[in-house]
């Protein structure tokens, strides 16, 4: 008879669990940290950020091999982390298409990280996380019927859209992509205008089109992309045997604010059976601003749309939202297939014997993700706090700061306005009468950026705008009005003075 052995591993005698991690005081903890926390969303004093040396000095250690406890952790979290954090939230902070949360839904997310923490498992934060879903798809003008999914950011938003775009390509072709891989897809192209953000070409890139599938369509006179050579191109293509996987529209193009002719692009796609997916990761929110609305199109007709709860919305960062018109595609392309290991039953909206019986609401195959935040708790927080006015009084409010730059700029003799604004988005630069050597005006604005930056009380990025160095304000901070775009040119102009180029 063969006897088991005895397991080395299995305790002797069952022990309670014991842990060095914190599973309790919770409130004692955040009760340590919440005035630095408070002190940080005021934005006074010196930018601690810019001091590196000395935070890194501090933050820097081998691993430890003796845990130092809660206390050395909440210690380090007041004293170092928080007050050096990234003032990406300060009023004067106009940088990139960035800013940080507005209280009510920083307070969700931390509400949802202890108690949401699978958004696919049937808890107020699953039923959210649909419902959520649903109002920004509202709030944007999009039907119901479209389905999709919140991400982690803009980026996965246009990956998602572009991963539906490939399944519907393959599907055309009578190939199931998602199962059968690319071969059968000969050459794919994705068109989009220049001035596309660069995540499109990364897209392309992971979803193994590649990425010089991307085919970069000239723009007109007006930054828009040239609707004749879009046409051109991609019936250039097919002549030569290539097959068209989408066309990419921005919604609110990163550099200038600029809307595309969705409307237009759409109907050039669809006339060849292309997939027309709109990137308003940025500017998706723009079109609650009635004087603009009618830039967007009709987006009801779209295949898929791209935009970023955490950009203009101010949701925490690790936010993004993808909408498909026909949800199948984008759950063939990522479906994860039955698997023994999970309960993947959808759910009914009645009482369950246990919320471990189904799972919850939302379809799984229309995520990258497995495990994942409730990442629409933060976004239905903040709908609910400001509702759909809120929204559209925050985007008119910030296409009037851009409007209110380029006012300025124009009435300021040693001011070139470089391009008209859209959105909220406004590029100008420092001229001085008589200057016209473009390296010159480089250098002096890349200077005058430098300076402004360096007092911190107005921080707006740059691009390039033909190739030329513009300063670049965009406005979707919250706590920012029309004081905010009169403080951006006014140090502008202070640092070119000191700088004793005007
Ligand atoms: C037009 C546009 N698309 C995509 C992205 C990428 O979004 P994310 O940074 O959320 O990944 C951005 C970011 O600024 C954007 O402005």
């Amino acid at each position: 008879m063969l006897r088991a052995k005895p397991n080395p591993i299995a305790p002797a005698e069952p022990t309670a669990a014991t842990e060095s991690a914190s599973t309790d005081s919770l409130a004692e903890s955040l009760a340590e940290i919440l005035p630095a926390l408070e002190r940080f969303t005021r934005f006074e004093g010196p930018d601690g950020a810019a001091k590196r040396t000395a935070w890194r000095r501090a933050l820097d250690g081998p691993l430890p091999e003796e845990g130092e406890g809660r206390e050395a952790v909440l210690a380090a979290l007041r004293d170092v982390v928080i007050p050096n954090g990234l003032r990406i939230g300060a009023p004067g902070f106009t940088g990139w298409v960035t800013t940080s949360p507005t209280t009510v839904p920083a307070v969700a997310q931390l509400a949802g990280s202890i108690t949401a923490a699978q958004r696919w498992w049937a808890t107020p934060g699953n039923f959210l996380e649909v419902l959520a879903l649903r109002w920004v798809a509202r709030l944007v003008g999009l039907p119901d019927t479209f389905e999709g999914s919140f991400t982690s950011g803009g980026s996965t938003a246009n990956l998602l859209g572009l991963a539906a775009a490939r399944q519907h390509a393959g599907e055309r072709l009578g190939v199931d992509v998602g199962l059968e891989g690319l071969a059968a897809l000969p050459s794919p192209r994705v068109y989009a205008s220049t001035e596309v953000h660069h995540v499109v070409h990364r897209a392309c890139g992971v979803l193994g089109l590649g990425r010089k599938a991307l085919r970069l369509v000239p723009m007109d006179a007006a930054r828009r992309v040239d609707l004749g050579a879009l046409e051109r191109l991609i019936d250039t293509d097919v002549r030569a045997g290539a097959t068209p996987v989408a066309v990419v529209s921005s919604a609110g193009d990163v550099n200038t604010g600029v809307v595309e002719p969705i409307d237009a692009m759409r109907e050039i796609a669809h006339a060849r059976g292309v997939w027309l997916h709109a990137d308003g990761a940025y500017g998706g929110f723009g079109v609650l601003d009635p004087r603009v609305a009618p830039l967007y199109g009709d987006l009801t007709k779209i295949d898929s749309f791209a935009v970023d709860p955490h950009k203009w919305m101010a949701a925490p960062v690790g936010c993004g939202a993808a909408f498909v018109r026909d949800g199948g595609f984008l759950a063939r392309a990522l479906t994860l297939e039955p698997a023994a290991y999970v309960e993947m039953a959808p759910t009914d909206t009645g009482d369950l014997g246990s919320p471990f019986d189904q799972r919850g609401e939302g379809n799984i195959d229309t995520s990258l993700d497995h495990s994942a935040p409730a990442r629409g708790l933060a976004v239905w927080a903040l709908l609910k706090e400001i509702g759909a006015k809120g929204m559209r009084e925050r985007v008119v409010r910030h296409h009037n700061c851009a409007r209110r730059v380029a006012e300025r700029v124009r009435a300021h003799p040693a001011l070139e306005l470089m391009a008209e604004p859209v959105l909220s988005i406004c590029c100008f630069r420092v001229k001085p009468a008589g200057v016209a050597d473009e390296a010159a005006l480089e250098a002096l604005n890349e200077k005058v950026l430098l300076a402004v930056r360096a007092k911190g009380r107005a921080v707006p990025s740059h691009t390039r705008i033909d190739g030329r160095f513009a300063i670049r304000p965009c406005f979707i901070n919250p706590r920012q009005g029309l004081a905010e775009a009169d403080l951006t040119v006014d140090e502008v102009l202070a640092a070119a003075r000191e700088l004793g180029a005007i």
